[in-house]
């Protein structure tokens, strides 16, 4: 469905030298190496998480897969075709769908941008209605979208874009950051929406996000990207299992810490009372327990993976090292 080999994007910004002879008679560019030989494999059905941190270059791969950039290098096919020849019947195939960025007409209510995208993909009335339809009861969206896109909140503004970018029921989506700048209800409902869509709809979704819980909630499998070299490519449970050590376990107490309490070596704990926060190595973890259990009288207990912002971020210096 998607197959990237050896892609390499150099930008190239134009800057004027300071030298009047030299800036008059040749451009001097400045280049930017964005992407080095990335290279992965991505099927049909399939929902991957891109994940980096800023600058590291998800937004530019997107960009190139949708043909919206052209590679320096590399061979790139996206549902059969070479994104940058940019055919038709590929862009009819695609969507690219950015959380910064509105497509939408700000005076007009949503449904006049529906009727454009209609026009644009030569959507039948059957179809468009159905799939509007289908669109506007997934997301909630019934009233919102009568309404003048600039009278909708950040949240109201991403559901009515969703459904822009939708009407032409693409295999294949690029979702940059969908959720950016949303709050957490707003932004529970866009997940929500995503995976709902996914399972209905069958299409490739490829997904940025800097919310570590939007890729948990959605992705099995992650990329993470870090300069323009990818760091890892798997699922996301194999990342945890390979790059986290440490179970957490979250003690309540109903009466303080003894003095005398301590854990085996190199278990570390903090204690603040009524909680105790206490990062067992995996290998460690049912001793670990079995004495919590005998020396501590608790309300609550609770054994939970590292965030996986920490793991994700062992990753990086772990590779940089
Ligand atoms: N039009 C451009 N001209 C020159 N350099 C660019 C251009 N667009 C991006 N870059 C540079 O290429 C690199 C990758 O940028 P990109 O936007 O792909 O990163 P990103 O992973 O999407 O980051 P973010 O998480 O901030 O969105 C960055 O160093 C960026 O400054
Ligand atoms: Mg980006």
């Amino acid at each position: 469905m998607i197959s990237v080999n050896k892609l390499t994007k150099i930008y190239r910004t134009p800057f004027k030298t300071g030298n009047v002879v030299k800036d008059l008679f040749a451009r001097s560019y400045k280049e930017h190496v964005a992407l080095k030989d990335v290279s992965f494999e991505i099927g049909e059905n399939e929902l991957v998480g891109f994940i980096g941190p800023n600058g590291a270059g998800k937004t530019t791969t997107m960009k190139v897969l949708a043909g919206i950039l052209y590679p320096t290098s590399g061979d790139i096919q996206v549902l059969g075709a070479t994104p940058f020849d940019k055919r038709p019947e590929f862009l009819k195939q695609i969507s690219f769908i950015m959380g910064q960025k509105n497509q939408t007409f700000w005076e007009l209510p949503a449904t006049d941008a529906f009727e454009f995208n209609k026009a644009v993909y030569e959507i039948g009335d059957e179809e468009y209605k159905r799939t509007v339809g289908d669109l506007v009861d997934l997301l909630d969206a019934t009233d919102i979208i009568k309404m003048p896109v600039k009278t909708l909140s950040l949240g109201q503004r991403m559901r009515v874009e969703l459904i822009a970018a939708l009407i032409h029921t693409p295999k294949v989506l690029f979702l940059d950051e969908p959720t950016i700048g949303l709050d957490i209800v707003a932004q529970s409902a866009i997940v929500k929406f995503i995976k709902e869509y996914q399972e209905k709809y069958k299409s490739t979704i490829m997904l940025t996000s800097h919310y570590m819980q939007d890729v948990e909630r959605l992705a099995k499998r992650i990329i993470v990207i870090d300069q323009g070299h990818i760091l890892y490519d798997g699922k996301l449970d194999e990342l945890v299992a390979q790059y986290s050590n440490v179970k957490k376990i979250y003690v309540t107490l109903l009466s303080p810490l003894p003095h005398d309490f301590h854990l085996h070596d190199g278990v570390n704990f903090r204690y603040e009372f009524p909680r105790v926060e206490i990062d067992s190595p995996r290998s460690h973890l049912s001793e670990v327990l079995s004495h919590i259990t005998k020396r501590l009288e608790f309300s609550d207990i609770s054994v939970e993976d590292e965030p996986i912002e920490e793991i994700i971020k062992r990753v990086f210096t772990a590779r940089k090292g």
